[in-house]
Parts: C-alpha cells; structure tokens; sequence
C-alpha cells in the first residue's frame, strides 16, 4: 500500500495530483457511500451561501474534481471549473458539457486581475502544500465585493461528536476501501489528512490575512465539515 500521506508531506503536489488521477473513476461512489449521501446536501448549502450577495460576473469552483459542484452552477452563471487532476477533469465534462474547464494549479490561477464575481471550493484546501498563497491568488482574482465560499472538512468541537467522527474515519474508510474495491493507500490519505489538518490549520485567521472581510466559520454535522464565507471589500 503506498503511503500517500508521508510522499505528500515531502512532495505535495505531483502526489496529491497523483492520487487524485487514481481514484477519479470511483470518486462519486466513495463520495456518496462515505457521506452518506450528506455531501448533496452540504454543495447545495455552499451554493446557498455563494449567492448571498454575488456580484453579477463569472465564478470559480476551484479543485472541482469531478464537477459536481460547477455542474449544479451552470445555468445560473458563466461557470469555470478548475482542477489539476486530468483524469478528474475527463469526468466533470462527461458529466457536465455547460461550464468551462481548466486543467491548473491552485497555487497559479490562470485567470487576470479582478475576472471573478465568487469562487467556492469543497475539499481541496487540505490538500494543499501553501493554503495562503491559494487564499492570495483567489483574493487577487476577485472583483471587489466578490465572495470566496470554502467547504472543508474539521474535527468536531463537543467530545462526544469528536468521538463518533474520529470512530466513523477509523472504520467507515477502510470497510468502504475493502468492499468498492479502492486504493486503500488513496483512502488512508484522506483519512489522515481531514484529521491533521483539522488539527492545525486556521482557516479564519488565514483568509483574514489574506485579506477577506466578514469572514464566517458555519459548522454543519456537528462541526465535522465547516463552511466558511469570505468577502473581497471595496465594493
Ligand atoms: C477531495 S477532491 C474534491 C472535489 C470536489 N470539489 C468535490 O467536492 O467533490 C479535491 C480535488 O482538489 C484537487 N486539487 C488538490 N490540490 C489542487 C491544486 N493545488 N490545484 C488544483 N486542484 C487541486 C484534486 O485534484 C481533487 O480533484
């Protein structure tokens, strides 16, 4: 079993993009089944939060992997999806033809100064090697008043859901790996980073420096995914 967690912590991005290319043909069915169908419903409350307040103009879901999020976007506004996973990205346009899509880096958006109205992103900030300068970049990408909405897993605060949580890792991902047949190296990876970086990373404090203003942590599953809302002042 390969031990993705340790190569990323050395090499970050070629791993994680890796990774990622390797588990994107049964990614919607491990999202369902270790959601437990939740995540649904946590894309549609981020879309919720994204519209509160958009600028009219084009938006980002930034590390959009198979799509589903731009995917529910398009219709609604002029959408880009934008990941570095090629094979991620095969899947997100079989699914959806509509939105734009864009194989890059978080770290070095292709995009001018100023060209979005709002960008979003679920389940990427933690694979980053430099979550500041990905913060920076969408920041410097925005129009004023435009808003960054982020969708991330956490460790739940109250002890008895902290327990449950860290009990439901510990067991619901390796059984799902043993019965759908995944990567279980894959799989341990996202298990162990949802808890190290939940662990010791603020992204409050982090979009704050990055710049945003009236920056909101909201919990959802008893604080086991956090949505957070950002916005680009000056409007
Ligand atoms: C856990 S998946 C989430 C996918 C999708 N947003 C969702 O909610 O299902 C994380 C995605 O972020 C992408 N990703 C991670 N780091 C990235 C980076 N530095 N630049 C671009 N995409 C990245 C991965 O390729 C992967 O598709």
């Amino acid at each position: 079993m390969t031990d993705y967690y340790a190569a990323a912590a050395l090499k970050k991005a070629p791993t994680v993009r890796a990774m990622f290319d390797g588990v994107a043909e049964k990614y919607d069915l491990f999202n369902a089944v270790l959601s437990l169908g939740l995540d649904s419903l946590w894309r549609r409350c981020a879309l919720r939060a994204l519209f509160a307040d958009l600028p009219e103009g084009r938006v980002l879901d930034l590390g959009c992997g198979s799509g589903d999020l731009a995917g529910a976007l398009s219709g609604r506004r002029e959408v880009l999806g934008l990941d570095f996973s090629g094979a991620m990205l095969r899947r997100a346009r079989a699914k959806f033809p509509a939105p734009s899509w864009a194989q890059a880096d978080a770290l070095r958006l292709p995009l001018r100064a100023g060209a979005l109205a709002g960008a979003m992103t679920a389940f990427m900030v933690r694979n980053l090697a430099d979550v500041p300068l990905c913060f920076r970049e969408v920041f410097r990408a925005l129009r004023p008043g435009g808003r960054f909405v982020i969708l991330e897993f956490s460790l739940p605060r109250g002890w008895l859901m902290r327990r449950l949580f860290l009990a439901y890792l510990h067991t619901a991902f390796p059984l799902a790996c043993l019965l759908l047949r995944g990567d279980q190296g894959a799989y341990e990876y996202l298990r162990k980073s949802i808890r190290s970086f939940a662990a010791t990373v603020d992204l409050v404090r982090l979009l704050q420096e990055a710049g945003f203003i009236a920056v909101h942590a909201r919990p959802l599953l008893g604080g086991g995914v956090v949505l957070y809302e950002a916005v680009k002042p000056g409007a």
